[in-house]
């Protein structure tokens, strides 16, 4: 198979790594990819929303698979553009088409999809400008801390937590009628604020059956403590060792099947990855938000547990045929430790050359923010490097990551030193 992949984070790091094992892999091109994809295949300079770019790489290059890691061009249509094209039609995409996507796109959206297949979640209301009093009377009515959601997009931004009604009233003016997530905040999801610990959750789904991933715990945080501000991720860990069976059945039960059922019902096609995000409430799992796609840093810790070959699920996916592929899971437990330039998730320098990472033999460095400049890897991003560890439990993983991280350098290198203090 000749694959295209698009995206440039540790993500799509840990998929080339992934698909690089599989038999039937011929070729594998990454764009735009990173320092570390080019060791797996060829990185491309295209822009993943630049879908003619795409198009004319494709025919030229005789690709027969195109796998999406980010949500961006899977939420501005590039399967439905596929599925247009004569010459394209045929060629799978992994990842929903624009419609399913909308489960990621818009909050609102995944709101009313949960609450009509029954699928728990927190109570919510949906207000636009013209709505914005009934916005105020919706908050009244509730109790601290507020939570606000834009309903479209707006790169992990859009959701502010507040701890008094009078700021939560400013701000549903400002996303509101002062666009201050511009577009994505044109409509605004209120919701019952949860206290909870959460996980995320992942199926993989050809739009007829679906195959459970292992969960996963990030740290979004930039502080130590789960402080600061809110950052893509600067670690995480599988298995969580707060979801036992029971709590997994619960999921399964009252989550996975119902969202795989709920979109054939609906008659939404989605093919691809399905990422829970769940929230734990006294042992009852909630639906905090759906992506339409894998996590990051996740799947620098799922991918490596998963002992089968991606693509033959990948194909499984596109010919319909995922419940006859088989699917393993390695039973070590890996964590993750994510290292960041100084700044991030604020501003920060790029360029900063990475030494020591090949003194590393312990560990899976996935590349997420890097750049190579020959021989030379430079950061190019905030988050740089998820070091990545196997461990016959968390903590071992975990020890093995924090090792091999004091072996990497690059000026005002950055990481959580307490990743996974809440479940040890
Ligand atoms: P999201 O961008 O949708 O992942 O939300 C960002 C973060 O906000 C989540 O990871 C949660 O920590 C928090 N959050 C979102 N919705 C709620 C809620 N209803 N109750 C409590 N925390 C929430
Ligand atoms: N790590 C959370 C996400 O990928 O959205």
């Amino acid at each position: 198979m000749r694959v295209l992949l698009l995206g440039s984070g540790g993500r799509e790091h840990a998929f080339a790594w992934k698909m690089a094992q599989s038999s039937i892999l011929e070729e594998l091109f990454i764009a735009p990819g990173n320092a570390g994809t080019r060791n797996f295949g060829k990185n491309v300079d295209l822009s993943v929303n630049d879908f003619e770019a795409i198009k004319d790489f494709v025919l030229k290059n005789t690709i027969n698979m195109v796998v999406v890691g980010p949500e961006d061009p899977l939420v501005n249509g590039i399967v439905d553009f596929f599925l247009a094209d004569e010459e394209l039609k045929n060629i799978p995409v992994i990842g929903p088409n624009k419609k399913a996507s909308q489960l990621e796109g818009s909050k609102d959206f995944a709101k009313e999809f949960m609450k009509r297949h029954n699928i728990p979640t927190a109570k919510y209301g949906t207000f636009t400008k013209d709505t914005l009093d009934k916005g105020y009377a919706f908050l009244e009515k509730m109790n601290a801390p507020y939570v606000l959601k834009a309903d479209g997009l707006a790169a992990g931004k859009g959701v502010l937590i507040l701890q008094t009604l009078e700021e939560a009233k400013k701000e549903l003016k400002s996303m509101l009628a002062d666009a201050k997530f511009g577009d994505a905040s044109s409509r605004v999801v209120i919701e019952q604020f949860l206290d909870g610990v959460e996980l995320s959750c992942f199926v993989i789904t050809d739009g007829d059956g679906f195959k459970n991933l292992p969960e996963a715990k990030d740290y979004k945080r930039i502080g130590e403590g789960d402080t600061g501000l809110n950052t893509g991720g600067m670690g995480a860990l599988s298995p969580v060792p707060f979801a036992n069976p029971t709590f997994l059945d619960k999921i399964q039960n009252q989550i996975s099947i119902p969202t795989v059922k709920g979109l054939r019902r609906d008659d939404i096609l989605y093919k691809g990855f399905i990422f829970f995000g769940i929230i734990n409430v006294k042992n009852e799992p909630y639906v905090i938000e759906y992506n339409c796609r894998m996590g990051d840093p996740e799947t620098e810790v799922v991918l490596p547990r998963l002992k089968s070959d991606l693509l033959d699920l990948f194909e499984g996916v596109a010919t319909n045929t995922l419940s006859e592929r088989d699917i393993q899971f390695d039973d070590r437990s890996v964590a993750t430790v994510m290292m960041v330039s100084g700044g991030y998730p604020k501003a920060y320098e790029k360029g900063k050359t990475i030494y020591g990472m090949n003194t590393v033999s312990d560990s899976i460095i996935f590349h997420a923010g890097t750049k190579a400049d020959g021989p030379v890897v430079t950061t190019n991003g905030g988050r740089v490097l998820a070091v990545s560890s196997y461990g016959k439990d968390v903590a071992t993983a975990l020890k093995k990551s924090y090792e091999s991280v004091s072996k990497i350098e690059f000026e005002k290198a950055n990481y959580r030193k307490d990743i996974g203090f809440d479940v040890l």
